[in-house]
């Protein structure tokens, strides 16, 4: 039936407006074979409809049809090769739509629904040929306006309203969170009990993909990062054909995709069981940040501040442990904490692993509510050659992540089943479990 973002968009919407949405396309991989298919997330929250060559028409003005789809035909054929279709019918019954029509008659048909409105809400820039096709469609209305109709003069991009609406989870979105979570820690716990040295990152990836889709995850929600030693200081390492090294920090940052929500978790711990003297003091240190910025986490907290004070304690560290000299706001003014932490401490998280919503508002850095959720992600990495850094600290590279959801009077961290202080995850690693194949 339809989904309860449809209606708070419908609700939004200006005046006098129509929105037209489109679905993702299918993507050629190579020969005959297409890249996964992957809905786009506006339309999916906006319609629940997982198909591509989809359109959705979004017409509060209009007397019957205020919601509209364009969708595949039923096709015989195509549906023995490659599975059902929703079909005008289904468009109807299944996804709540007042009026369906094959995609083959958007041409001729949507001109029609933009007609009498003077506000078009549609996206320009994300996808040339659907901008071209919107131009022609335009265009195809000056007939009407030299009969004297209205037809859409201002355009507006329908992602800001969107993105607000996705921005701040229900319920039911807070609970696919959860379990898209869950699943993910679920992945990362096989993988700290399956490490030994002499395995191969690639070997760690397969099985907490494994564990993804086992669980019943659709899969990841971006490719999976296993970077041993010197791999665990590259910020976005996803070649994971290593091998694992005794005396190596294994940085994983994967994440499970459920109900078209994202994890996104990322431990760091020892392969072979026991942290040494200089992984474990920068480890407790960039765990020390993010739980004290967990602490931090309650409704009206600005979401800058959660940075900041992230920089404030990292840098406090790495003055503490000599990797860098002087005092500490004089390195926060030079910024020469960016040599070890050059990321941003979170970023919201949902439908899209990096999701959407603005993070700064025209009066300043926004301030979390209740349902929004994201990442704490500190990290500190050191390259051999680092300035500052002696030779014991090369090939460290830590991050500590998890996803939370702002709660009335605080968060929900919801990746908490996957240990993280120092002696969980040694204790962990000894209930050591072999790969079977
Ligand atoms: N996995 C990407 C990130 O943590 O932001
Ligand atoms: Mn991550
Ligand atoms: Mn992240």
């Amino acid at each position: 039936m339809r989904s309860p973002r449809l209606t708070e968009f419908m609700s939004k919407m200006e005046p006098n407006s129509v929105a037209v949405i489109f679905s993702a396309p299918e993507v050629l991989r190579n020969a005959d074979t297409d890249y996964e298919f992957r809905q786009d997330s506006d339309f999916y929250a906006l319609t629940h409809l997982n198909e591509p060559e989809s359109v959705a028409v979004i017409s509060p003005n209009h007397e019957k049809h205020k919601y509209v789809l364009f969708v595949r035909q039923r096709d015989k054929e195509k549906e023995i090769w490659n599975g059902l279709r929703a079909g005008v019918e289904g468009a109807i019954s299944a996804y709540g739509a007042d009026a369906a029509y094959e995609i083959s008659q958007l041409g001729k048909i949507l001109p029609r629904y933009l007609e009498g409105n003077q506000k078009l809400y549609y996206r320009f820039g994300l996808r040339e040929e659907n901008d071209l096709r919107m131009i022609k469609y335009l265009n195809s209305l000056k007939a009407a306006i030299r009969a004297g109709k209205q037809t859409p003069s201002t355009i507006i991009d329908p992602s800001t309203l969107i993105h607000e609406l996705r921005l701040r989870k229900n319920a039911d979105e807070i609970e696919s969170m959860r379990t898209a979570a869950r699943i993910s820690a679920e992945g990362h716990v096989a993988a700290m009990k399956a490490c030994k040295p002499g395995m191969y990152e690639y070997e760690l990836e397969a099985l907490i993909e494994y564990v993804f889709r086992s669980k019943g995850a659709n899969g990841t929600s971006y490719q999976s990062i296993v970077g041993a030693g010197f791999n665990s200081t590259i910020l976005h390492y996803n070649t994971n054909n290593a091998q694992i090294k005794d005396g190596d920090l294994v940085l994983i940052d994967a994440g499970a995709e459920y109900n078209m929500f994202a994890g996104d978790i990322t431990r760091t711990f020892p392969a072979n069981g026991k942290y040494s003297k200089a992984q474990q003091a920068v480890y407790e240190l960039v765990l020390h940040s993010n739980k004290e910025v967990i602490k931090m986490i309650k409704p009206g907290e600005s979401f800058m501040a959660l940075h900041e004070k992230t920089i404030e304690i990292i840098t406090q560290g790495l003055v503490d442990l000599g990797l860098l000299s002087g005092n500490v706001s004089e390195n926060i003014e030079r910024k020469t904490y960016e040599r070890f932490f050059m990321h941003r401490t979170g970023h919201w998280l949902g439908m899209d692993v990096h999701d959407v919503g603005r993070y700064k508002l025209e009066d300043g850095w926004r301030k979390i509510e209740p349902g929004m959720a994201f990442t704490v992600e500190p990290g500190i990495y050191i390259q051999p050659g680092t300035e500052g850094a002696s030779e014991e600290f090369y090939n460290i590279g830590i991050r500590v992540e998890d996803d939370i959801v702002v709660t009335a009077d605080g968060c929900e961290v919801l990746t908490s089943l996957v240990p993280k202080e120092v002696v969980e995850v040694e204790a962990l690693m000894k209930e050591s479990i072999a790969i079977a194949v």
